[in-house]
């Protein structure tokens, strides 16, 4: 019974130890009459192999000879013998390193038994050995270091449960205190398991801040009652997560930039920063543009990463010179700051000067005074500075100037007098230039015309004119034509041809000369008379049409020529239808006697009243003559008894015309002595009737023959002509070669087909225009017919040197 009341607590150390129960058992019930003793140590754990546990022999009261007699030995059911016993010197050694901790884990006091035992007779002792607890174990932390993410926002007094630190050491070897590293933020608070284990919290005392401090690290002590004492240690490492606590903040509170106006898209024009304390997407940064304006936005552009300002529509500097605009600057929490940037626009020089002509008055009268504005223009530069200074000007060599009235406006005046008649036109360019670099300008061009004033009179060609016309012309005849021109316009150059009222002898001028008023042509009105009137002068005035209307005037002298329209008029003898008067001459006349003189006279002047006397007929021819310039009859020799009495003379008077007219006298001359003789002879006078009757009958009868003679000779000439030109068709019909002949003149058209050579008529004019005008040819090689554009419709012959017609001695005008 007693054995079973010691087995019990064996049986449950095995139970705890090893599954080797049922052997144990087996073990102890076949030893089970054997005397038993007990036998307790007590060292400390991790002493070194072969240290004395006991002196068991002499614990237990037996010699060592029995212990070696006994066979003594330990039997353990452990499989590490961590006891040794020396036989030989009967004491208990540590066989083998003695764990504490290993052994017993937490369970204390800590012993491990076992039983000595020895034979002959069998002897059972049971040892137990405790081991007592060394600090030979720090307090460790089972995990490397401790990580914590702890927002910034953590409220002070939030908790934070710190992993415990482990020491298998028991009692005050084990772990008894926790200690954290001195920090600003956190303190630590320790509490005690229902158990008796400890543990620590860290209590936030100090708001955490990332911004300073985005890490912390502190250190967790464990330290146990040792002696000495040992500890362990843990890094506390806490990761300081971010709160959006910080808005983003511009670096400058007003951006300066400047861009061209000319800037094309993407022009950079500057880079706003914004900086966020705040970390990763709290501190991640947007930038905007505020829509301050509404057209800005699309005026510019802002890289929402980078803060990079550029250019994205058109910039121009007319419309806005300085742009204002609201940055904004967002992070992904929805924090916000703003700056403002200031864009100056840079003025370019973009746009060329405008010109608008404000009032022109296109048609200027060329009297207008010098300082006539002709113009008003303004000129506008949208652009600003030197780019918008502009100079005006117009083209040089033009009697204008430019002046500038007020800024922007100029007047466009006339320098000097204008003359139409010089320069109709002008073509006026204003030029606007301004002063960029390079200089834009802008050309308008005016078109300006110069009406036409009453100011030039019309003018003839020549000072006076003189002309010839030969009497007993036409009545209408046109004799001359005057032309006069006027430099002005339209109606102000129309010319009307007057004649002044003048008087030619006692009689108005009209009543001779008229003159077309268009065309200046002056008529006869009448046929002239020579030998009344020799010359006339008439005064025409050619008159404008403005008004009032200019004039000058010029002489035309009209000279009237002679013809040979008179017959000579015999004065002396004078001839009555009675031819009883006679000269008487008495027989003892001496040669060259001097019987009468033929007194005549001619009312034409120059040739055609140079007379001249022949005698024609006589009685006896070889007793008259007739001077031929004085007229003087003349006996030729001595009168003789012989000679009739009566006498009878026919002198011819001619003048010295083209063709010359003539007159007859009858002179009756009596040859005798004394006055009775003459009567009784001069009665047959009256038979010379008869005489002059048949003289008269035997013209008629020659006459009649010739009439007959010429007829029948011009009806054998025709018939004649008549015959040959039907043997010339025969010819031609009957193609027999023919030789075409060409005068030589007509020679020179080969090759050309026309003629080279051009011939003109001339006309001759005889004094006596009466007599049919001959006609000749002459070669133009002498004779040029010149046409002479400017004068429309006249033509007007040169005449050559060795003209033939030298009294004509002004050229002939052919309308
Ligand atoms: C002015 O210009 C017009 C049209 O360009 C032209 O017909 C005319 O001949 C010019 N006049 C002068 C005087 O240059
Ligand atoms: C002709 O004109 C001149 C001036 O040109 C003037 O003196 C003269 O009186 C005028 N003669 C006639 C007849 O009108």
């Amino acid at each position: 019974m007693a054995l079973e009341g010691f087995l019990q607590p064996k049986c449950i150390k095995w139970r705890l130890c090893c599954g080797l129960r049922w052997q144990v058992l087996i073990f102890l019930l076949y030893f089970s009459h054997i005397v038993s003793g007990q036998i307790r140590y007590s060292i400390p754990e991790e002493m070194k192999k072969g240290s004395l546990i006991g002196k068991v022999a002499q614990d237990l009261g037996l010699d060592l000879k029995r212990l070696r007699a006994g066979r003594a030995r330990i039997v353990t059911g452990e499989s590490i013998q961590y006891t040794e016993l020396k036989t030989d010197k009967g004491i208990l050694v540590v066989s083998e390193r003695i764990d504490r901790e290993q052994l017993c884990g937490d369970v204390t006091p800590c012993s491990f038994n076992f039983e000595m035992i020895l034979e002959n007779p069998m002897e059972l002792h049971r040892v137990t050995v405790e081991v007592l607890d060394v600090n030979d174990h720090a307090p460790y932390f089972p995990i490397q270091d401790i990580q914590f993410e702890i927002s910034e926002s953590a409220n002070v007094g939030a908790r934070f449960l710190l992993e415990s630190a482990v020491d298998p050491d028991v009692g005050l070897n084990g772990l008894q205190n926790y200690i954290l590293t001195p920090n600003y933020n956190f303190i630590l608070k320790q509490h005690a398991n229902p158990d008796g284990s400890k543990y620590a919290e860290m209590v936030l005392q100090k708001s955490l801040d990332r911004e300073e401090h985005p890490r912390l690290s502190v250190k967790l002590l464990a330290v146990d009652g040792g002696t000495p004492q040992r500890s362990g240690t843990v890094n506390i490492e806490i990761t300081v997560l971010d709160v959006n606590d910080n808005a983003p903040v511009f670096n400058q509170s007003l951006y300066r930039a400047t861009v061209l106006e000319d800037a094309p898209k993407g022009t950079y024009i500057t880079t706003v920063n914004a900086s966020d304390a705040d970390s990763g997407s709290n501190g991640q940064i947007s930038y905007y543009l505020s829509k301050l304006k509404g057209n800005t936005v699309d005026i510019f552009n802002i890289d929402m990463a980078t803060g990079t300002i550029s250019v994205s529509g058109q910039i121009d500097y007319e419309k806005d010179n300085k742009y204002e605009i609201r940055v904004e600057a967002k992070d992904q929490g929805g924090l916000t700051d703003s700056s403002k940037v200031v864009i100056e626009v840079l003025d370019v020089n973009d746009n060329a000067p405008v010109i608008n002509v404000m009032s022109f008055s296109s048609l200027v009268s060329e009297d207008a005074p010098p300082g006539t504005t002709i113009a008003i223009i303004n000129v506008k530069d949208a652009d600003s500075e030197r780019n918008g200074q502009m100079t005006c000007s117009i083209n040089t060599n033009l009697p204008f100037k430019i002046q500038s009235s007020l800024s922007s406006y100029y007047n466009l005046i006339s320098d000097i007098a204008l003359d139409r008649e010089t320069t109709p036109e002008y073509n006026i360019t204003i030029t606007a230039t301004d002063s960029g670099s390079p200089p834009l300008s802008s050309t308008r061009t005016l078109h300006l015309r110069i009406s036409d004033v009453n100011d030039n009179a019309p003018l003839f060609h020549q000072g006076s004119y003189s002309t010839y016309v030969t009497e007993n012309n036409s009545p209408g005849m046109s004799i001359f034509t005057v032309s006069a021109r006027d430099s002005d316009w339209n109606q102000n150059a129309r010319i009307s041809y007057l004649l002044e009222d003048t008087q030619i002898s006692g009689t108005p001028v009209s009543t001779y000369i008229s003159i077309n008023s268009e065309t200046g042509v002056l008529h006869a009105v009448r046929s002239f008379d020579y030998e009344q009137i020799k010359q006339l002068t008439v005064v025409v005035k050619a008159q404008d049409g403005g008004s009032p209307p200019l004039s000058s005037n010029v002489t035309v002298k009209i000279m009237i020529q002679d013809q040979n329209d008179n017959s000579p008029q015999v004065l002396y003898p004078v001839q009555t239808s009675s031819s009883l008067v006679a000269e008487m001459v008495p027989r003892s006349a001496d040669v060259g006697y001097l019987v009468t003189k033929v007194v005549a006279v001619d009312v034409d002047s120059g040739q055609n009243a140079w007379l001249s006397y022949k005698l024609q007929k006589a009685t006896d021819r070889a007793l008259f003559e007739v001077g031929l310039q004085n007229g003087e009859i003349r006996t030729v020799r001595q009168v003789t008894d012989k000679d009739v009495v009566k006498q009878r003379l026919t002198v011819v008077v001619e003048d010295n015309g083209q063709p010359s007219r003539s007159a007859t006298v009858n002179v009756n001359v009596a040859v005798a002595d004394s006055f009775p003789e003459v009567l009784s002879e001069f009665t047959d006078f009256t038979h010379d009737k008869d005489y002059n009757d048949n003289l008269t009958f035997y013209l008629v009868l020659a006459l009649a023959v010739v009439s007959f003679l010429f007829i029948t000779c011009l009806v054998v000439i025709i018939s004649v002509k008549i015959y040959r030109w039907r043997q010339s068709r025969v010819l031609y019909h009957s193609n027999l070669p023919v030789i075409p002949y060409y005068p030589p003149r007509y020679a020179d058209t080969l090759g050309t087909g026309t003629l080279q050579h051009v011939y003109n008529y001339e006309v001759c004019r005889t004094t006596d225009s009466r007599k049919s005008d001959c006609k000749f040819v002459r070669p133009c090689s002498q004779n040029v017919l010149i046409m002479d554009p400017s004068s429309t419709g006249t033509m007007r012959r040169m005449q050559s040197e060795n003209n033939i017609l030298d009294e004509t001695d002004s050229p002939i005008e052919v309308t």
